[in-house]
């Protein structure tokens, strides 16, 4: 799919789609600010009569045939709302373009033509962070996992859609815009695909390989540790986790190192369950059934590092992936086992279903003699965190406000959603074991996320921290957003990308 953008009056375009962006104001739409012909604007008129449309909220649309000026120009009007002017931003923006990529999709469109969303608004915004939203908007929406899929089951594709600026002024900074916005979504369908691939290919092995694929393309060192090297740093925990899985685990260490001086050192750790069954505190079938997913974290750290060289990040980025599976065998762990973790912390395995704290817990140890000023570690960690916030938003838990302030900004920027959590000194007591320093799970039914970012927190010293439990958005059951549909998300992905760029030129 081609995007590109140029400065024209939309309807001087040519495609199959001609979108018209409104605003609408208590069912009513506001003056349309691309200058629109009469016989176009009365069209549309007519038509948001005759259909009653009200245009309440952004991403709603209506289709008509284009009668009113020549056919081999535009074959179809796509009237697209953006709601009310005063509550437009930028996840207005990508949400519409995924509705509008969606809905021209049904009808077979190959090329679209769009005004730029909010164009008389672009100046709040930046008209380059409304070009970037849309072209996310449109890439994501249009992403489908179909590799397993006979090739007579593929969709239509869109083949190009472009984006006019009626201010020419606009230009420079919707090319931009338009570029970042493909690497940023590009950098997502990364990890969606690691996500999304059936997890007897997607094994630990496999992800390193593909960890090493990537690093050569960018001048990334990779350095993958295997088993025995891994019981060489004695991480009894992440071990402890592989036990009972026939695949070898191993430890993926990415460097980034920027150009010129790197102003920061930040560690990214993504929790790397290839396949979560629970171990012998085995989850029930439906829980089982999407734990493939249980890598998300993983996928998006590799996700992050497609963009970096590309989005010129002046910091030094270290990512790392524990990775394994959590199988239950006859050499599995059991419940009740005590297992040391890298810095000599006895942890009693209460439940084998909590299994990413132990491998993370070895991670942070690892990260924190790289000597690092941030570690922020992702992690489908808790089932609790979708009964606390939802499928939409991840939790954030961290021993630092400015960094939680700057990942919140992140999180504006980006679409993708976080809310914090407290780490409670009182609640430590939750994770205090009769028979090692600490335990793996909380008390039962109370506070099950934060007892997870409380137990990381047991191995983080100095660096300034941050944990996202990412359990809920990482997995989409039932698209509900445009640009989201059903597999692995890439959540973490815009949002660490977005956080990154505040130590770039
Ligand atoms: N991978 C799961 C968490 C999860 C659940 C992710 C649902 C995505 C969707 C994790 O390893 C797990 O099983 N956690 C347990 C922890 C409990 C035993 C303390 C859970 O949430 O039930
Ligand atoms: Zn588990
Ligand atoms: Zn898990």
């Amino acid at each position: 799919m081609k995007i590109t953008t140029k400065t024209q009056v939309v309807e001087k375009g040519k495609a199959d789609f001609l979108v018209i962006s409104l605003f609408f104001s208590k069912g009513k739409m506001e003056k349309p600010f691309p200058v629109l012909s009469k016989k176009i604007k009365n069209l549309i008129d007519q038509k948001i009569k005759e259909l009653n449309f009200k245009g309440e909220k952004a991403g709603e649309s209506l289709v008509v045939e284009n009668t009113a000026t020549d056919k081999r120009r535009f074959k179809y009007i796509l009237i697209l709302s953006l709601g009310e002017k005063k509550d437009f931003d930028l996840e207005k923006a990508r949400r519409a373009a995924g509705a509008c990529l969606q809905t021209a999709k049904k009808y077979h469109a190959k090329t679209i033509a769009t005004p730029l969303f909010g164009e008389e608004k672009a100046k709040e915004y930046n008209p380059g962070s409304i070009a970037q939203a849309m072209t996310e908007g449109f890439i994501l929406a249009d992403y489908e996992f179909n590799k397993y899929k006979k090739k007579t089951n593929q969709p239509t594709k869109i083949k190009e859609i472009t984006i006019y600026c009626q201010n020419k002024e606009y230009l420079p900074a919707s090319k931009q815009g338009i570029n970042k916005g493909k690497l940023f979504s590009h950098a997502q369908i990364i990890a969606r695909d690691l996500v999304n691939e059936p997890p007897q290919y997607m094994h630990p092995r496999a992800l390193a390989e593909f960890a090493k694929k990537l690093a050569e393309k960018d001048n990334i060192t990779a350095k993958i540790l295997d088993k025995q090297q891994i019981t060489k740093l004695e991480m009894g925990a992440f071990l402890a986790v592989d036990q009972g899985s026939d695949q070898d685990p191993f430890f993926i260490h990415l460097t980034y190192k920027p150009q010129q001086k790197p102003t920061a050192k930040i560690v990214l750790i993504g929790k790397s369950i290839t396949f979560d069954s629970g171990g012998l505190s085995l989850k029930p079938s439906d829980a089982m059934s999407n734990m493939k997913m249980d890598m998300a974290g993983g996928a998006a750290v590799l996700g992050v590092f497609f963009a970096l060289k590309r989005l010129k990040i002046n910091a030094e980025i270290h990512g790392l992936l524990p990775a394994c599976e959590n199988m239950p065998s006859g050499k599995a762990i059991k419940v009740g086992d005590v297992v040391k973790a890298a810095d000599g912390t006895s942890i009693e395995v209460a439940n084998t279903d909590a299994e990413g704290r132990l491998t993370l817990a070895d991670a942070l140890i690892y990260a924190q003699k790289i000597k690092p000023d941030i570690i922020i570690d992702l992690a489908t960690l808790t089932g609790a965190a979708i009964v606390a916030l939802g499928d939409d938003i991840a939790a954030l838990m961290d021993n630092d406000q400015t960094l939680e302030n700057k990942l919140m900004q992140a999180s504006q920027m980006s679409g993708e959603r976080i809310w914090p959590l407290p780490l409670p000194e009182e609640y430590k007591s939750h994770i205090k074991s009769k028979v090692a320093d600490i335990k793996n799970i909380g008390k039962k039914g109370s506070a099950g996320t934060i007892a997870g970012g409380l137990f990381l927190q047991h191995f983080v010293k100095k660096a300034k921290w941050a944990h996202l439990d990412i359990a809920g958005p990482a997995w989409i059951e039932q698209p509900e957003i445009s640009y989201l549909p059903i597999g692995g998300s890439g959540f973490g992905v815009r949002l660490l990308l977005n956080f990154l760029l505040n130590f770039s030129d």
